[in-house]
């Protein structure tokens, strides 16, 4: 799928983005790729390790094992030759001795969903929530919301009010990860705004600026993302993992 640009009249110099987004399953990956762990770094099996529950801890290995083959394959490196270096607040990123391209790149998971996003010379930030949490509209908004959004959101139709507020929750969380920022922004003080067009199709802005570009990925079934880049217009192309060949011994 390749979705159409998304153009921001600014009147500024337009800055378009290249941003590859790849979604898998843990599953998925498990099926196509056994000996995913090998290409992790000692320092990534005891992260994950340290986990309690063992979803926890397959999701941790899995997803990072994934961004290692998204990024060697970008790179041209083997996965497990992949180096990440990590900015005050441990977003990963990739050092600049070893980053000619200027590849920006970040993850998401939610229980069964990785989401990774790469981005050539612009800041991103993605983000994935599960729907099925066990909380309603009225427990989570006043956290989440301006008082200007928790009206916007308390007017639509009842069933839409939580989906589209976790909505907004994956927007804010992905520019806060686009910034490299962790949850300590608060997340009130990240206005996005909402707007239907004549077809209804629902577009946003996040924090009134189009120096950043949100895009919303729709397609998952009980699941919500979204993904800002850091310009002000963006192509966002899906990329299909290329599993490695599996060798006869790892079948
Ligand atoms: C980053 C953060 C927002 C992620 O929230 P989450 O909803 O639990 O998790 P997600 O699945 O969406 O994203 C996690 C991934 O984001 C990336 N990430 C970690 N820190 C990040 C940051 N500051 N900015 C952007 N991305 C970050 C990682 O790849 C991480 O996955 P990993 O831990 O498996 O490597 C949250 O963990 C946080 O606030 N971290 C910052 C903590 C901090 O301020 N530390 C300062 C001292 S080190």
């Amino acid at each position: 799928m390749e979705s159409s640009p998304h153009h921001h009249d600014t009147g500024s110099r337009a800055a378009n983005c290249v941003v590859e987004i790849s979604i898998v399953t843990l599953d998925e990956v498990e099926q196509n790729w056994p000996n995913w762990a090998t290409v992790l770094e000692p320092a990534e099996i005891a992260k994950a390790a340290r986990f309690v529950s063992p979803e926890d801890r397959r999701r941790s290995g899995v997803s990072r094992a994934v961004l290692r083959l998204l990024l060697g394959n970008r790179l041209r490196v083997d996965p497990g030759e992949v180096r990440f270096s990590y900015n005050a607040y441990g977003k990963p990123e990739l050092p600049e001795n070893l980053n000619r391209e200027q590849l920006f790149f970040n993850l998401s998971h939610a229980r069964d969903v990785v989401l990774i996003g790469i981005a050539k010379g612009h800041s991103i930030g993605v983000d994935v929530e599960w729907l099925g949490l066990d909380a309603t509209f009225g427990d989570l908004a006043s956290g989440i919301c301006s008082p200007q959004e928790f009206a916007d959101l308390a007017g639509l139709p009842s069933e839409l009010r939580l989906p589209e507020l976790l909505r907004y929750w994956t927007l804010k969380e992905a520019w806060v990860k686009a910034i490299g920022q962790g949850l300590s922004f608060p997340h009130r003080e990240i206005q996005v705004q909402r707007r239907v067009g004549p077809n209804g199709t629902a577009t946003y802005r996040v924090r009134g600026n189009d120096s950043w570009t949100p895009v919303t990925i729709d397609d998952l079934s009980g699941y919500v993302a979204s993904v800002v880049i850091g310009a002000n217009s963006a192509t966002v192309r899906r990329q299909p993992a290329r599993w490695p060949r599996l060798r006869a011994r790892d079948r």
